[in-house]
Order: C-alpha cells, then sequence, then structure tokens
C-alpha cells in the first residue's frame, strides 16, 4: 500500500518541467509542432474556400435566391405601409395654416416651429414621389420646390426672424402662390390653396401671451 505523502512526491517529481526548463530543443519542437498544425488548418480552410465541391458551390446559391425572395417580399410588404405623398401633404397644409395663425397673433417662436415643420413635410413628400408623370412629361417636384423653399419659403423665415407682421402677410401669400404654382405643373389645379379660415391645430393655443398651464 502506497502511503498518501508518496503519492504527493511522485506527482512533484514528475520529468515534465524538465521537458520544458532543461532541454530547450523540445520546446521549439512543440512550438514547431504547434505552429505547423495551425498552418495546417489555415491551409485547409483557404483551400475549402477556394475549390469549394460542387454541393458547396450550389448550396450559396439556393440561399441567395431565398434570401432575394424575403427581401422583395419584405420590401413589399414596407411598400404598403409607407405614407403617400397625399398624405405628406396634407401634413404641409396642416402645418402651414398653423404658420398663419401664428404670424397674425405674432407668436413668432410658434411661427418658426411651423414654418420648420411646412419644409421638412414639403421634403418628405418631394422624397416620396421626387418626378410625377404627366401629359406634359416627367415634372421634377425636387426643382420646383427647391425653388420655392431658397424663395417665399426662405423669405418667410426673414420676416417671422424679424418679427415683420406686415412683410409676414405678403411674403405667406406668395408663398400660396408657389404652393399653387407646383400644384398645376403636377396636373392638379384644382388643389387651389387659400387663406386659411382658422388654425388646424385646435388644441394648441396661439395667443403668445397666454399664462396658462403654466
Ligand atoms: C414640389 C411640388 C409641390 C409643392 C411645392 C407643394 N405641393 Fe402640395 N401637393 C403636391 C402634389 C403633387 C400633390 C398631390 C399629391 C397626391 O395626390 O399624390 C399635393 C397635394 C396637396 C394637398 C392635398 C392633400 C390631400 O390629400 O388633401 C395640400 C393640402 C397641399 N398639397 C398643400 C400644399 C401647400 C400648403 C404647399 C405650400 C406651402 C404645397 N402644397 C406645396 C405638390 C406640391
Amino acid at each position: 500500500m502506497i502511503h498518501r505523502r508518496q503519492i504527493v512526491r511522485k506527482v512533484k517529481t514528475t520529468p515534465v518541467p524538465d521537458l520544458f526548463m532543461k532541454k530547450p530543443f523540445h520546446v521549439i519542437s512543440l512550438l514547431l509542432l504547434l505552429v505547423s498544425i495551425a498552418a495546417g488548418i489555415v491551409a485547409l480552410r483557404t483551400e475549402s474556400f477556394a475549390r469549394p465541391g460542387p454541393a458547396a458551390a450550389s448550396a450559396p446559391a439556393i440561399d441567395t435566391n431565398g434570401e432575394i425572395a424575403a427581401l422583395k417580399a419584405e420590401i413589399e410588404q414596407l411598400k404598403g405601409k409607407v405614407p403617400d405623398q397625399s398624405h405628406a401633404m396634407k401634413d404641409v397644409g396642416y402645418h402651414f395654416a398653423n404658420v398663419w395663425f401664428a404670424g397674425q397673433k405674432r407668436n413668432w417662436p410658434l411661427a418658426k416651429f411651423y414654418l420648420d415643420e411646412t419644409r421638412s413635410h414639403l421634403k418628405w413628400a418631394v422624397r416620396i414621389i421626387p418626378v410625377r408623370k404627366t401629359k406634359a412629361g416627367d415634372v421634377d417636384l425636387r426643382g420646383i420646390l427647391e425653388a420655392v423653399d431658397n424663395s417665399r419659403l426662405s423669405e418667410l423665415q426673414k420676416a417671422i426672424l424679424a418679427e415683420d407682421v406686415g412683410k409676414f402677410t405678403n411674403v405667406y401669400k406668395q408663398t400660396l402662390e408657389g404652393c399653387y404654382a407646383c400644384h398645376k405643373a403636377s396636373e392638379k389645379p384644382y388643389l387651389r390653396p387659400q387663406i386659411p379660415e382658422q388654425p388646424e391645430a385646435r388644441i394648441i393655443n396661439f395667443d403668445p401671451q397666454a399664462r396658462w398651464p403654466e
């Protein structure tokens, strides 16, 4: 029967440390072995990529077709969820009507807010359909919007920043003419805008002196 202490001593004196410490040659050969195994694995993998077998060649092709079909179906589904141009324009009408009342009430920060919304929703509307097909040919809505934005809408912004209600009133009307020019170019002359009779946002107080809610 072997005593416990003997086992311990036996373990302690195993020649493993000698292999590494006293004979560096063994260390080098072990390292070389590891390196060549690693190189072998890399070579094998590279080869399987470089020269795929017939099964490997056709499998990704089937996958790609399947993925494209799935993406197409997903795009169709998303298209059904994207708002149409008329919806975006309805928002433009909503924001731009509020611009008028905010300006008339001299609530300039509110007028600025609704003008910014008008401009960004116009850009959105034109992103939805950038070019419209008409009897007269293709109408580039981007070009028309750019012209309206750089002239009328930026003038309106200046009037708001200058808090000039006279200029604001004039430029607002001119802007409506710009809106209508695009509606006509889009073969929609029946979309004739007017000075709105009431603000669209009923829940927003346009009075800049309002004190409630605090
Ligand atoms: C770059 C062209 C363009 C400009 C600029 C433009 N519109 Fe339009 N608007 C359209 C087109 C196109 C439609 C019809 C959209 C449709 O039916 O697909 C439209 C439709 C509308 C509608 C009807 C939406 C509905 O379904 O009830 C309103 C309201 C409207 N626009 C307001 C305005 C106002 C206000 C401005 C100016 C601040 C303006 N638009 C500027 C192109 C334009």
